[in-house]
């Protein structure tokens, strides 16, 4: 029976969509994969993101997603919007909800994007935010390093400081006063963000607006269900390790991971 949201990612960002979603529709079962053998996304070539992503998709679509989540900036830049013609159910990515939260949020009109390097260099949060409101400016800052940190359980101390302080500093001068979290690994940093950054700069995630679209989607498609069924969690690589970083962002909601060998 097809009755799971399906969630994917390169690894834990994910998991903070997967927050969002369970605080909006807490009776929808949800079937997560974290491609961690694959990951990093952010630095690998458009063409191979794009393979994993079409790879895991089907893997979803497999074991009963009635609709994809692309809890991935990376992946998101890279697939779409080919990817909605390609899938027989609906595929919601990051971008779009990216740029309506920011379009909301700022007052300035300045907003700044942090992102993998390979979202920035698709600069599809630039011609996102072109095509719904052209008259907001954009700035479109980049780090793996703060991805890679955060994949590895490091979400407070010296070095993350050190890195998002650095990788900040052209919000700053660019006058930015909000901040979207273009990577899915971001959300996990936002405290430490909004240390950085102070009052004045409005820290977006854009998983909240993802959240509200699939409820809507769902519903308008009349694919919105409450089976009460668990919700299910793989990973392409070691599933102890996931296990212990899926508990560290998110308790003991997460109890069991599986292999998936695709
Ligand atoms: N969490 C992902 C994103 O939103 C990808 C991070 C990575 O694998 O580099 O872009």
């Amino acid at each position: 029976m097809e009755s799971f949201i399906g969630v994917f990612d390169s690894g834990v960002g994910g998991l903070a969509v997967v927050r969002e979603l369970k605080n909006r529709l807490p009776r929808e079962a949800i079937i997560y994969i974290a491609d961690s053998r694959f990951f990093p996304y952010g630095t690998k070539p458009r063409e191979q993101v794009i393979d994993r992503a079409a790879t895991l998709i089907q893997f979803l679509r497999g074991n009963g997603a009635k609709m994809v989540v692309v809890a991935c900036n990376t992946a998101s830049s890279a697939i779409f919007p080919d990817i909605q013609h390609q899938v027989d159910v609906p595929v919601l990515g990051m971008i779009s909800a990216g740029v309506k939260s920011a379009q909301l949020a700022t007052r300035n009109g300045r907003v700044a994007v942090l992102s993998t390097p390979g979202t920035a260099k698709s600069h599809g949060y630039l011609r996102a935010m072109a095509l719904m409101d052209p008259t907001i400016e954009m700035i479109e800052l980049q780090s793996q390093e703060l991805v890679n940190l955060v994949e590895n359980g490091t979400i407070q101390g010296q070095a993350v400081t050190d890195y998002a302080r650095e990788v900040l500093a052209p919000a700053r001068v660019f006058q930015a006063d909000t901040l979207v979290l273009g990577c899915t690994h971001f959300p996990f940093l936002t405290s430490l963000l909004e240390g950085i950054l102070g009052p004045s700069v409005k820290i977006v995630d854009p998983s909240k607006e993802l959240a509200y679209e699939v409820a809507l989607v769902l519903e308008k498609c009349g694919l919105a269900t409450a089976t009460g069924q668990p919700d299910k969690f793989f990973t392409t690589g070691d599933p102890g390790d996931f296990l212990d970083k899926a508990q560290l962002f998110l308790g003991d909601y997460v109890s069991t991971v599986e292999v998936a060998a695709v």
